[in-house]
């Protein structure tokens, strides 16, 4: 007998699971009141799709997901992947942070199987609420069996972890590719396994004209272990900004030289090159993997592989 895919839905929150008490403000509403059981049952289309388990693992707004949700949430899949009565794993999430729980994942799971996270942007009891259209995109996308890897879909549009970001605060379309890049294996599980005693701080700073160079001995005051640097154009330092990034890097700091913009920054051969560079990452992608990497101990050398792995570049 054919069996029908089945697919197992974490939910942690977010818009998708929210209400409001006017239906169509999309602005004044709760994010994550509804149970994940609500939401399927709010959703008849999705039973004809797939035999689907729901394991509500939190139920968030996703500004407030800490890397140790994070952890949670890896520890959830995997558990899930590893299950032979399970086909593909469909998480929802909050839109804000989404990015950086599925690079997250993207780095710590390891299953050949599909995992498609989605959200909403629009409340569930909106009148044209778009997490329904969303959620049944996700399962179908879980039930594809090559589909390997971590997704996103959101809108119509499905993108790797690697290459997808938000980056519109309230349109349906608000998320888009910030690399020009469909790879969804490079560093895939990578970090498996790493679980750190307490996460390694990590803090990224942006630059603004006159922004004051206190706010890097403060990172370090308080304990960084790296930074990502959220600089103007293509990662240009600030002149003010290098007895401050030296002292940091004296006592052992990682940084990394990202941009504010969207777009690549490189690391130059003739510009910073004590530098190591972002990347196609952004801010908040690089310091996921500058965290996992501080915790899984690895030094400058190795970062610089791995980075010089997922950009195609030379060490
Ligand atoms: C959230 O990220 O939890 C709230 C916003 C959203 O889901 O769009």
């Amino acid at each position: 007998m054919v069996h029908r895919p089945r697919i197992h839905l974490i939910a942690t929150g977010g818009t998708i699971a929210g209400t409001a008490p006017d239906p169509t403000d999309t602005r004044n509403y709760t994010a994550g009141t509804l149970t994940a059981e609500e939401l399927i049952a709010s959703i008849p289309p999705l039973k004809d799709l797939a035999e689907i388990s729901v394991e509500q693992l939190y139920n968030l707004d996703s500004k407030d997901m800490t890397p140790d949700h994070w952890l949670g949430l890896a520890r959830a899949t995997q558990a899930a992947l590893d299950r032979q009565d399970v086909d593909g794993v469909v998480i929802t999430h909050g839109t804000d942070t989404m990015e950086e729980s599925a690079w997250f994942l993207h780095l710590t799971v390891r299953s050949e199987k599909p995992v498609v996270m989605t959200g909403a942007m629009r409340p569930a009891n909106h009148p044209q609420a778009d997490g329904p259209g969303n959620l049944q995109a996700a399962v179908r996308l879980a039930t594809e069996p090559r589909r390997t890897g971590v997704w996103m879909t959101m809108n119509g549009a499905t993108m790797t972890a690697r290459a997808a970001t938000k980056s519109h605060t309230s349109g349906l379309n608000a998320f888009a590719h910030h690399a020009d890049c469909q790879d969804f294996t490079t560093l895939r599980g990578r970090f498996s396994g790493v679980v750190p005693n307490s996460w390694p701080r990590v803090d990224i700073l942006m630059a603004y004209a006159g922004a004051p160079t206190d706010l890097i001995d403060a990172c370090v005051c308080h304990g960084a272990r790296g930074l990502i640097l959220a600089l103007a154009g293509h990662g240009s330092i600030p002149a003010n900004w290098r007895p401050a990034l030296q002292r940091a890097r004296a006592v052992g700091l990682t940084i990394l030289r990202g941009s504010r913009c969207a777009g690549p920054v490189w690391r130059g051969q003739n510009a910073e090159p004590e530098f190591l560079a972002t990347g196609d990452l952004p801010p908040a992608k690089a310091r996921v993997l500058l965290m996992l990497s501080v915790a899984a101990g690895l030094d400058a050398t190795d970062l610089a592989s791995i980075l010089a792995s997922l950009n195609q570049e030379k060490p």
